[in-house]
């Protein structure tokens, strides 16, 4: 068996270090190193989104990402968007469209959707669909989770409403 290898990285503004096997996936390492379970395992090659985690501000599929490449570099999970403002008000507008149904491709929707928010405060309906057309969703049909992103964003523009933009 081959020598493991020492990383650190900044994971959830939480910096970590851990040992972890040459080959081994960042998604293996989230989920069975550091029972960061919300990530989930989907396909595991890169088709379906559910592993979307969050590495120096670029949103990435973790199941084709080494964990050894996390090394020196900015994690953020969908635990690390909890308490997040607009991770809070992505979740709390999934939850009211009922854009959750099995939930399984949810967290890394939020994730790619926090994304989306970063680059278009008030993203219209095309740039939703094109910024989420990475994450595959077997449930809901995606009407109800563009829905849930686009009132996610106008809630954004409402400081009442923990958005803080202009
Ligand atoms: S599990 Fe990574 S893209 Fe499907
Ligand atoms: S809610 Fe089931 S796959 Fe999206």
């Amino acid at each position: 068996m081959s020598a493991k290898v020492d990383i650190q990285f900044r994971l959830n503004g939480v910096d970590r270090r851990v040992e972890v096997p040459p080959t081994m996936s960042a998604l293996t390492m989230l989920r069975d190193v550091l029972d960061l379970t919300g990530t989930k395992y989907g396909c595991g090659e890169g088709e379906c989104g559910a592993c979307t985690i969050r590495v120096d501000g670029v949103t990435l599929n973790s199941c084709l990402m080494f964990a050894v490449d996390c090394d020196g570099r900015e994690v953020v999970t969908i635990e690390g968007l909890v308490a997040d403002p607009a991770g809070e008000r992505l979740q709390q507008k999934f939850v009211e469209y009922g854009a959750v149904q099995c939930g399984f491709c949810t967290p890394g929707l939020v994730v790619q959707a926090h994304h989306v928010l970063e680059s278009h405060p008030h993203p219209g309906r095309a740039e939703i669909q094109r910024g989420i057309e990475g994450n595959l969703c077997r449930c809901t049909g995606y009407k109800k989770i563009v829905e849930a992103i686009e009132d996610a964003g106008k809630m954004g523009s409402d400081p009442k409403l923990g958005g803080a933009r202009p």
